[in-house]
């Protein structure tokens, strides 16, 4: 029997529209395949609700996303909200998304697939077998919510400050998460801070490694940020799991995603206490393809995986779309980001209708 399940979505600005359309014909064809009702509800958060309401994150969207079991995000932001105040940016909904549904886990998983060894920038004798990390990015503390402002200094004109802040509670949640999830892989924690300048990050290194303890059966290192950026493209084979902060994070996640091919491949779950999580792909809105059909949709479908193995607990269909997105790559179908001679270039609503056949 095939359950029903409730799901805010939020398509937000640029591209993100046509990405979230494409993974829900993908969610549709799996409640077709396998008996289960997806009860959906569109709501506006970005750009798109400062245009509709003067407000980024409109209360009603925070308390429908609360009302349902999971929420689909496609990317908010444009440059045509640049010059906005911070706390009226479309980015604005994101971090108070964060904050305010208490997601502070963030799963980056990065794969290179076989079938896009020739889209991975390294040398193929770097990538090997290939490339499969996760970076666990802490994502409601640290100098992204930390206190900021501005003030007025004597000599020196204006002075603009932002805030790393990480508490033990903090630190020790997410270590839990990276050593739980680690423990199911190749068994390997790499955490990664500052800890030779920040206090934060020796607040960090310690409580981690105090964590560490509970977990024996994985192995636990730890690198300077600066070298772990060197290290991704160096030698990505050394990781499996990468723990770290907001913003270390959120850069390495970028970096990482580059090495699979293109960002335009991630997925990303943001998860809260039990099993309520946002589901979004890790790039951004990209302006300059928007409406035009040519974003990859597959960041965003493999979030729609994600989202059935850890809000729905439905690691079955989950992997269903794992290998139909494989099997698609595995014909030749590229879009434009991932294109090389000899492939077929499709666009981004083809993507979708592709994968969705594979999956019966
Ligand atoms: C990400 C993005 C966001 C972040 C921005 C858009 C607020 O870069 O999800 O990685 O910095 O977290
Ligand atoms: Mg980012």
């Amino acid at each position: 029997m095939g359950g029903t399940y409730k799901l805010a979505v939020i398509p937000g600005d640029g591209i993100g529209p046509e990405v979230v359309d494409a993974a829900l014909g993908v969610l549709e064809q799996i409640g077709k395949v396998y008996g289960h009702q997806f009860v959906t509800k569109t709501l506006l958060a970005g750009g798109c609700a400062i245009e509709a309401t003067g407000n980024p994150l409109p209360p009603e969207t925070v308390a429908a996303c609360r009302a349902s079991d999971a929420v689909l995000l496609g990317a908010v932001g444009g440059d045509q909200w640049d010059d906005l105040p911070g706390d009226k940016r479309p980015e604005k909904a994101l971090l108070g998304l964060r904050g305010q549904l208490g997601l502070y886990a963030n799963l980056r998983p990065a794969l290179l697939y076989k079938e896009l060894q020739e889209a991975c920038p390294l040398k193929p004798e770097i990538i090997g077998e290939g490339l499969d990390l996760l970076v666990v990015r802490e994502l409601t503390g640290g100098i992204y919510f930390g206190p900021k402002g501005r003030r007025t200094t004597e000599k020196m004109g204006e002075e603009a400050f932002d805030t790393e802040v990480y508490s033990e509670a903090e630190v020790e949640r997410i270590a839990r998460i990276a050593f739980t999830i680690a423990r199911n892989r190749r068994r390997q924690v790499t955490s990664v801070d500052k800890a030779n300048i920040l206090e934060s990050s020796r607040l960090w290194r310690a409580v981690v490694t105090r964590v560490a303890a509970d977990y024996p059966e994985v192995k636990l290192n730890h690198l300077y940020v600066d070298n772990a950026s060197m290290q991704l493209v160096r030698d990505p084979k050394q990781f499996d799991v990468i723990l770290t902060t907001n913003m270390f994070g959120d850069i390495l996640s970028d970096e990482a995603s580059m090495i699979t091919g293109s960002i335009g491949m991630l997925p990303s779950a943001s998860l809260a206490h039990g099993n309520f999580g946002l589901y979004e792909p890790v790039h951004g809105s990209a302006p300059d393809l928007a409406g035009q059909d040519r974003a990859n949709p597959i960041a965003t479908i493999l979030s729609v995986a994600m989202m059935l193995r850890y809000s729905f607990a439905l690691p079955q269909e989950a992997a269903a779309i794992e290998q139909a997105v494989q099997q698609v790559l595995a014909k030749g179908y590229r879009t434009g980001d991932l294109m090389n001679p000899g492939k077929t270039l499709v666009g981004t609503a083809q993507m979708g209708k592709l994968i969705s056949g594979y999956i019966q």
